[in-house]
């Protein structure tokens, strides 16, 4: 028998983590077992409360009745079909159900398996739109310093994380960044979005005076930067960003992987923003984080502009073995249901006041040199140890999950997004729990 087969059923070795410090890790694991709404399970039977919806996806909380009983129908039923010149029921109603609640205009939904690929998808489907109108120039793509969209090779090369970016070697050509909107000096402690800023959009002008607006496809923002620490945009800055695309014929993209889905107390921060783009990309919040799946909703007149050419012949070359898989559709629609239910895509707006409040309420407390929100997101930001970026986060991090809450950092900075069902309790819970925390790490 080969030494694999004697492993123990826990022995780490053979799992290389994603985004971990797996040496860390593997010292000393930290491992969830089980989950029920707004708490997490560890190993050794302690409740954890959820600060972070897991990775920003599990809105409605977790193991919810009507996503689980839908999963478990449809694997009883059709497990799977083919995703390409096949189809089966449970895609198109859940394509028609994300339809209803998307900003007006986005007519059509584009299926993938995450984040990564929904902003791939999302980018492809720019330059081909523009080529299938003739105007095949357009290939350049903009993206932001400090952006986030995932990790294949189009989402880091618009992306802006020089961790994310530099051991990679040569990223996609022909992209260029727009300034990030993080301005502490002036916006630190701002409630909402801050006041400074909003002219930074005007960037995009001179991007486009430098390469010329035939030559650029689309740009890709988050409306709300997540990864790199709730970057919240400045007053007006996503509207003239708007503005400037549409003057000049280039498609805008909002990343809305984090943001989709109620996060800001409106089913998208589009909404939110009152900004309608041309693509939006989306995954996590979209079957609850519970099954991987994406959505890409385009606006009709770039789905129209492929319809046309002989009808047998496939319009977009351009698919996933498990684009709108049935267990996944089934999931999706689950937590339509639920979050229509129980109103969650909207609930943020009702508690984000009672949010900000208990969010503000840790400003004085040690090392804490920022706090801002918006919806139900919240960021502290704290100051870094000399020398040791990261470690001061990462140690309260750790002491929070001792304590019996999981938050997230990233940098030196505390990145908060609970589950749309949290309660006010909770709230003050998840708040005495990180102030107790910066008290006790050095
Ligand atoms: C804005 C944004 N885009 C893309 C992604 C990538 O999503 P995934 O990890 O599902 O590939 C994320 C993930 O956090 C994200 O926040």
């Amino acid at each position: 028998m080969s030494s694999r087969h004697k492993a123990m059923p826990n022995d780490l070795r053979a799992f290389w983590m994603p985004f971990t410090a797996n040496r860390q890790f593997k010292q000393a694991p930290r491992m969830f077992v089980g989950a029920s709404d707004m708490h997490y399970v560890t190993a050794d039977g302690r409740k954890v409360l959820d600060g972070t919806a897991g990775l920003w996806c599990c809105n409605a909380g977790h193991c919810r009745p009507k996503i689980t009983k839908a999963i478990q129908d449809q694997a009883a039923e059709l497990d799977y079909a083919p995703a390409f010149q096949m189809g089966h029921p449970a895609a198109f109603e859940a394509a028609n159900r994300l339809i209803d609640i998307a900003p007006a205009g986005m007519d059509h939904v584009f299926f993938t398996n995450s984040g990564s690929e929904s902003v791939e998808t999302a980018l492809k489907m720019a330059i081909a739109y523009h080529r299938a109108r003739g105007e095949g120039a357009r290939t350049r793509l903009i993206g932001r310093e400090r952006g986030y969209h995932g990790v294949n090779f189009g989402g880091i090369s618009v992306g802006g994380i020089v961790t994310n970016r530099k051991m990679f070697g040569t990223l996609l050509g022909g992209v260029d960044h727009l300034p990030h909107t993080h301005l502490p000096e002036q916006n630190a402690y701002t409630r909402g979005e801050p006041e400074h800023g909003a002219n930074l959009a005007d960037e995009l002008e001179r991007i486009v005076t430098l390469h010329d607006a035939s030559t650029i496809a689309a740009v890709i923002v988050e409306p709300v930067a997540g990864s790199t620490g709730v970057l919240i945009p400045p007053k007006g800055y996503l509207q003239k960003l708007c503005a400037i695309c549409d003057k000049h014929g280039i498609l805008l993209i909002f990343d809305e992987v984090n943001t989709g889905f109620g996060r800001l107390g409106t089913p998208f921060a589009a909404d939110y923003f009152g900004v309608t783009p041309d693509i939006i990309t989306t995954a996590k919040g979209v079957t609850n984080g519970v099954i991987p799946m994406g959505a890409v909703f385009v606006k009709g007149m770039i789905h129209d502009a492929f319809m046309n050419g002989p009808e047998h012949v496939i319009e977009f070359f351009h698919g996933y073995t498990y684009s709108a898989n049935p267990i996944a559709s089934a999931a999706c629609i689950g937590t339509l249901d639920t979050y229509r239910d129980e109103g969650l895509l909207t609930r943020g707006a009702e508690l984000a006041p009672y949010w900000e409040d208990a969010l503000h309420s840790l400003r004085g407390e040690p090392h804490v040199k920022d706090i801002r929100n918006i919806g139900l997101i919240g960021a502290i930001e704290l100051e870094p140890i000399a020398g040791q970026p990261t470690k001061r986060a990462f140690s309260a991090f750790i002491k929070a999950y001792e304590r019996g809450a999981l938050i997230r950092t990233t940098g030196d900075i505390i990145a908060l997004s609970p589950p749309l069902i949290i309660t006010k309790g909770q709230i003050n819970e998840l708040i005495d729990h990180i102030r107790e925390v910066l008290r006790m790490i050095d």
